[in-house]
């Protein structure tokens, strides 16, 4: 029993969360303190988590064993990230370490930041103090942004209202209006998506978030789109290559097809109509000759009658 309350005593002693208005003060979250090309989330392993809290030691009624930040994770367990010994250890130019502490001109304030690589993972962040005697102080646990990692960025696709695979993007349409929409998915801002012909070699359209290409692509068959996705000025982390085959024939190519059946039908009489006229011409000089090949033999009989009269 005496256990039992002496645990629930520590328990509670060890849990003391510091009001704003005590002994510490962590600052809330500021995108623009991080280190960061993103203006809201950020990107796990690449990015960096700033946090600043400003410690002062004179309202604190022991002495402090040390200052450290804690991460809580998605295990929903706090981890120590760093700590320090204030004001022993506070040499501003260490600020290349994960904490550092800067005086300040009151020498019972300090700044005490922390400075983490982000990971995805992480949901929460604290600052506590242990006291002399292990009773540990903490500040209100502060929600992290949004952290995101690379390889998750994407983005959705529709040619002519039909999904798109994004891993391996092909489409037959049966018009030449094609559209192609397409969006930003869990990617921290800002997201560009850019959407790129590169059969012409040209930019069809640039957007943030999302993008809308409406375009007419008349006299082809197959078309390459590539749809590029730019996130926090990292320079296409992801790209979709699509091919699309258009299969319809419009106006001018159905006219094409006339004009094309009636050269080859006007061709095919008028070369029909020669040969029978080349056959005709010929025949009929055949029948000359064959006249005229005839005739000699009559000739030739009727000389050799005349000859035979004359004998
Ligand atoms: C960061 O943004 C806040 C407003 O959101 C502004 O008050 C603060 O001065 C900015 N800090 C820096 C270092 O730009
Ligand atoms: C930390 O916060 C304090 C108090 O707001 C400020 O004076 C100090 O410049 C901040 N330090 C950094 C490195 O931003
Ligand atoms: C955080 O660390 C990076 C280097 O890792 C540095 O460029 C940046 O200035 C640091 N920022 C702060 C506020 O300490
Ligand atoms: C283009 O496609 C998108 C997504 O399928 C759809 O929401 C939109 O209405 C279409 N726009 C036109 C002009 O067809
Ligand atoms: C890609 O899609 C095409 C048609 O949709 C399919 O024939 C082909 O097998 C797919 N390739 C892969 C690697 O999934
Ligand atoms: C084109 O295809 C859509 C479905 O993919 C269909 O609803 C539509 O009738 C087709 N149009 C023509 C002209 O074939
Ligand atoms: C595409 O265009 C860019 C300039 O707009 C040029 O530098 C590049 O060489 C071109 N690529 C091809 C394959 O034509």
């Amino acid at each position: 029993m005496f256990d039992l309350i002496t645990s629930l005593l520590l328990f509670q002693i060890s849990t003391n969360i510091v009001k704003a208005e005590s002994k510490f003060t962590l600052q809330e979250y500021q995108q623009n303190a991080s280190v960061t090309s993103c203006t809201e989330g950020l990107i796990s392993s690449v990015d960096k988590i700033v946090y600043n809290t400003t410690i002062y030691l004179s309202r604190f009624d022991q002495r402090v064993r040390f200052f450290a930040y804690e991460i809580r994770m998605s295990d929903e367990e706090f981890h120590t990230v760093c700590f320090l010994k204030i004001p022993n250890q506070c040499h501003s130019y260490e600020y290349n370490y994960i904490c550092y502490c800067e005086p300040t001109r009151d020498n019972t304030i300090y700044n005490m930041l922390v400075n983490v690589t982000a990971e995805n993972s992480y949901r929460m962040l604290r600052f506590a103090a242990t006291l002399n005697n292990y009773i540990k102080l903490y500040s209100e646990p502060k929600k992290l942004p949004r952290i995101v990692d690379k390889a998750k960025f994407t983005m959705r696709l529709f040619i002519n209202n039909e999904e798109m695979d994004v891993t391996n993007c092909s489409a037959t349409v049966n018009s030449s209006q094609l559209n192609i929409t397409s969006k930003c998915v869990d990617t921290p801002s800002p997201c560009w998506l850019e959407a790129f012909d590169t059969i012409r070699n040209k930019s069809l359209l640039q957007m943030e978030q999302s993008l809308q290409v409406l375009h007419e692509f008349s006299k082809s068959t197959q078309e390459e789109i590539e749809l590029r996705l730019n996130v926090c000025l990292m320079k296409y982390v992801d790209v979709v290559y699509c091919t699309i085959r258009i299969d319809y024939q419009d106006e001018y190519q159905v006219k094409t097809v006339d004009v094309a059946l009636i050269i080859i039908v006007t061709s095919i009489t008028v070369i029909m109509a020669l040969g029978v006229l080349i056959i005709v011409i010929k025949k009929s000089k055949d029948g000359v000759h064959s006249r005229f090949r005839k005739g000699k033999p009559e000739k030739v009989e009727t000389d050799t009658m005349l000859n035979s009269a004359s004998c």
